[in-house]
């Protein structure tokens, strides 16, 4: 007999506006809206219900930028695996997540998959996930290998032009890597740093004794960023694939953005809840230990920045809010002593991202149903998940997200899920709380915990990104 289940009488939010509404689900797939009562229709009188009177009912979070069990400078992991991180992930309303996959050296791109997606589900994760495709400076035969690639399910390539003799790919190899995604018809990710210009600015640095962390922001200014946006956005253009600028923190490099939209790019782009919430101050005049808290990059950047950030996640160019989630324990893998250069880049924040996301509802940024289409309708859709996820329609999963704007909660290290030692948002209030979590109708969270006999997350096999942003199914 099929399960069903009722959320009764909460406000429906998807991108297209609020509606009061029931939603009925049968085995984990939205199969009604509309009002249902237990004992009438297609309801049994034994269905279960939810009571969502008084709060909004969304579609759960759409992260499209996540590092769990990931290794940096070769040996370093992440504090979160696909365990810790996924539960801080369905705590904070988010569903599904997009990471990284990474092929060892001659490794092919099928094998590197396979092995990782055997890793992740190892791991028991609470969401839903799939994978990017990480290219570090690609040869031919890695690129000959991209084709396959959607027939596994992954349908999109993370490059750096930051990170050199580590991540950064040249200019020869992006494009190249540009060509073969257009051809595939997937879309390229980069993260947008002239990585050579950095090093000059670092080296120069450190040789005038400058080895404080603020010096991490100040050696990565916002043209360097601007640059690589520019440079990217050529480079997609002469090739004619989709780019997709992660983790854009400054105004320069929306800038940089809204021109070559101009221009007639294929050009997507995110910010990252920190970008909106840190300034360039956390990183001046506190001990090394405070400000290694907040060191990533691109580094936070002005109060200026900020609010154009925010202004760009309503009105463009800005299409997603992402967590870039890449945390290290400050009591370890972060390292703290020595120079600038020695503190690894990233912060927690994928439990935290829907609560800043709905923040900047509350303070007027955007409206709800445009928080809808940042957090969870416009990554599903450049995940190439729409409408399965990201959207509360019948024939959706019952990916569910039920959030009491009555309430409001403090972001904490003490009460978040992540295994990381701290959290950057320590002591932040936000409105809303988060009160219950479905995963394809199922609860994964409920009342400040998850459950622990639902750890369901399963591998998504995502398609071509075909749906166009701005429309709703
Ligand atoms: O500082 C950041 N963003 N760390 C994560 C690694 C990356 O750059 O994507
Ligand atoms: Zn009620
Ligand atoms: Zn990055
Ligand atoms: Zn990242």
């Amino acid at each position: 007999r099929p399960r069903r289940c009722i959320v009764r009488g909460g406000e429906v939010v998807t991108a297209a506006g609020v509606v009061r509404s029931d939603v009925l689900v049968v085995d984990g797939v939205v199969a009604g809206l509309g009002s249902f009562e237990p004992g009438h229709d297609e309801v049994p009188a034994d269905a279960e219900v939810i009571d969502a009177h008084g709060s909004y009912v969304l579609p759960g979070g759409v992260d499209f930028h996540t590092h769990l069990d990931s290794v940096f400078r070769g040996s370093i992991r992440t504090a979160d695996d696909f365990a810790s991180g996924t539960a801080a992930a369905v705590a904070g309303g988010t569903t599904t997540i997009v990471d990284f996959c990474r092929a060892e050296a001659g490794q092919s791109l099928a094998d590197a998959l396979a092995d990782w997606r055997e890793r992740v589900a190892a791991q028991r994760p609470w969401a839903d996930y799939g994978a990017h495709m990480v290219l570090v400076q690609p040869d031919a035969e890695t690129l000959e290998q991209l084709s396959g690639l959607p027939d596994l399910g992954v349908t999109s390539v993370k490059m750096y032009l930051a990170y050199p003799g580590q991540m950064m790919s040249d200019d020869e190899a992006l494009l190249r890597a540009m060509q073969s995604a257009a051809e595939s018809d997937m879309l390229v990710l980069v993260h947008a740093e002239n990585g050579h210009a950095i090093k000059v600015l670092v080296g120069d640095a450190l040789a005038a004794g400058h080895t404080e962390p603020d010096w991490h922001g100040k050696t990565r200014p916002p043209m360097t960023e601007a640059e690589a946006v520019m440079r990217a956005s050529v480079l997609a253009r002469l090739s004619g694939t989709r780019l997709y600028i992660v983790h854009v923190s400054s105004s320069e490099a929306l800038a940089e953005i809204e021109r070559a939209r101009a221009a007639g790019t294929q050009i997507f782009a995110e910010t990252c809840s920190h970008y909106l919430v840190f300034d360039e101050s956390m990183l001046e005049g506190v001990p090394r230990e405070i400000a290694a808290r907040f060191v990533c990059s691109p580094p936070t950047r002005s109060l200026e920045d900020q609010t154009e950030l925010w202004g760009a996640l309503d009105s463009g160019p800005l299409d997603v809010l992402s967590s870039d989630h890449c945390p290290f324990a400050l009591h370890g893998e972060k390292i703290v002593e020595g120079d600038f250069t020695h503190i690894l880049n990233g912060l927690p924040g994928v439990e935290q991202r829907m609560a800043i996301a709905y923040q900047g509802v509350v303070d007027g940024h955007y409206t709800l149903a445009r928080m809808v289409e940042i957090a969870s309708s416009n990554p599903a859709k450049l995940a190439g998940l729409y409408p399965r996820k990201g959207e509360i329609a019948v024939g959706s999963d019952a990916d569910l997200v039920i959030l009491d704007p009555r309430q409001s909660s403090i972001l904490s290290a003490s009460t978040h899920h992540s295994a990381a030692d701290y959290l950057p948002y320590e002591g932040m209030e936000v409105s809303g709380r988060v009160r219950q979590v479905l995963l394809r109708g199922e609860t994964v969270f409920f009342d400040g915990a998850v459950l622990q006999n639902q750890r369901a997350g399963a591998y998504l096999h995502r398609s071509t990104p075909s749906h166009p942003l701005g429309e709703t199914k």
